[in-house]
């Protein structure tokens, strides 16, 4: 299965699901296959917010090697399903088109519903990979079912 996770800038919400997506996957022997994008193209070709990396390492997480894309049409047919991180990223994703990926939002999936608080703009940066954490778990108990 193909997972594509999606938030504005891709530097800050997405490449932490990302990250965590794949890391809890591996833990439990799931086969996921976890990428992600942003809507945005501000930071296409960047590593993701120092601030992000710094939290996610301390809890084991290895941002480093990832950089920020830009979502394209081809990426709603190339996953199986793509994960919003918020009501707008939904929409922006919506309007690229038709395509065969399940689109939701993250926290819609995760069983806790609404949006994934943008640290970006909040500076939650601990606050926003709990709740990451916390959704990931949800939806792989969900997807290991
Ligand atoms: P993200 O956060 O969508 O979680 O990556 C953002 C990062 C940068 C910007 C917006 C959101 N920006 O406007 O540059």
């Amino acid at each position: 299965m193909k997972v594509l996770c999606l938030c504005l800038g891709n530097i800050c919400r997405s490449p932490a699901a990302e990250a965590v997506l794949r890391t809890k996957a591996a833990l439990r022997g799931l086969d996921l296959s976890v990428d992600s994008a942003g809507t945005g193209n501000w930071h296409i070709g960047a590593p993701p917010d120092a601030r992000m990396q710094r939290v996610a390492r301390e809890r084991g997480y290895d941002l480093s090697g990832l950089r920020g894309r830009q979502i394209v049409r081809a990426d709603l047919k190339r996953f199986d399903l793509i994960l919003a991180m918020d009501a707008r990223n939904l929409a922006d994703a919506r309007a690229i088109g038709a395509g065969t990926a399940r689109m939701e939002r993250f926290l819609d999936l995760a069983g806790i519903g609404g949006d994934v608080p943008d640290p970006w703009f909040t500076g939650d940066f601990e606050g926003v990979l709990t709740l990451i954490e916390r959704a990931s778990d949800a939806i792989l108990d969900d997807l290991s079912r």
